[in-house]
C-alpha cells in the first residue's frame, strides 16, 4: 500500500469528526462494511474483501493524483475507522461529467446520528473554499432515501431533468436509474453564511 503520508493530505476536523487519511487497519472493517447487507442495499452487489481493498487503493489513487478524495472518518476517543465520507472525481461518463462528486459509506452501527452531514459539510467547505470548485455533486438510486435525504440536509438540489442511466449499472437492474443532486458555489456560500 502507498503510504499514505507520502502525499500531503490535509485533514478535516469537525465538531464529532475527523477526516484522515487511510490507514492499512482500515481495511478490514472497510471490508465488513462492504459485506453487510444493510450498508450495500442500494448498490447492485456485496464487496468481497479484494473488491473492498481495491476501493482502498482507489481512493489513495485519488488522493495521490489530485490531492483530496474520500477521506477515513474517525470518531476520536470512540473508534477509530467507521466509514469514509469526501470528495472525488467520478470516471463514469455521463451528462454532468466531468464534475467532482461527494458521498459517503458509513458502518451501520453509527448510522441516524447525523455523521454523514457533518462531515459532508466539512467536505463542501473543503471542495468551495480550498479546491475553488463551482459544483459539486451527487447521485444515488431513487430509492436509496437516506442517502437522498443527508444530500438535501447539506443544501443540495435535485432538477428531474437531471436523472440518468448509471453507466455502470447492467440494463434492466432495477438501480440502474439514478437521481442528481447539485450545489453550486454561490449557493453553498449563501447556506453557509445562514
Ligand atoms: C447514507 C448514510 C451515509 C447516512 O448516514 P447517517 O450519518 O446515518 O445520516 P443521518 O444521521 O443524517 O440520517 C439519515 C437521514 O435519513 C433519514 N432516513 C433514514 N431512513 C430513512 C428512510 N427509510 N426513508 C427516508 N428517510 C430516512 C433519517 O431520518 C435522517 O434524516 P433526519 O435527520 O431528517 O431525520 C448511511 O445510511 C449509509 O452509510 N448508508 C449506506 C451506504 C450508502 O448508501 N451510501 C450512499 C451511496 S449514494
Amino acid at each position: 500500500m502507498k503510504e499514505p503520508d507520502a502525499v500531503k493530505i490535509q485533514e478535516l476536523r469537525t465538531e464529532r469528526l475527523r477526516l484522515r487519511p487511510w490507514r492499512e487497519e482500515d481495511r478490514e472493517p472497510f471490508a465488513r462494511m462492504n459485506a453487510d447487507p444493510r450498508v450495500m442495499e442500494h448498490f447492485p452487489a456485496l464487496l468481497s474483501r479484494e473488491e473492498s481493498d481495491a476501493s482502498v487503493d482507489r481512493a489513495l489513487a485519488h488522493f495521490a493524483q489530485y490531492g483530496f478524495g474520500v477521506w477515513a472518518v474517525e470518531l476520536p476517543g470512540e473508534a477509530e475507522f467507521i466509514g469514509y465520507i469526501g470528495l472525488w472525481h467520478p470516471t463514469i461518463e455521463t451528462h454532468f461529467t466531468p464534475c467532482v462528486e461527494i458521498g459517503w459509506r458509513l458502518a451501520y452501527e453509527y448510522w441516524g446520528r447525523g455523521y454523514a452531514p457533518e462531515g459532508a459539510r466539512a467536505s463542501l467547505r473543503f471542495g468551495f473554499e480550498q479546491l475553488g470548485l463551482e459544483e459539486i455533486v451527487s447521485m444515488t438510486a431513487p430509492v436509496n432515501l437516506r442517502s437522498r435525504r443527508v444530500m438535501e440536509k447539506i443544501g443540495m438540489t435535485r432538477n428531474e431533468a437531471d436523472d440518468f442511466d448509471h453507466p455502470r449499472v447492467p440494463d434492466g437492474h432495477p438501480l440502474k436509474r439514478h437521481v442528481l443532486y447539485r450545489l453550486k458555489r454561490s449557493d453553498w456560500a449563501r447556506i453557509a453564511a445562514q
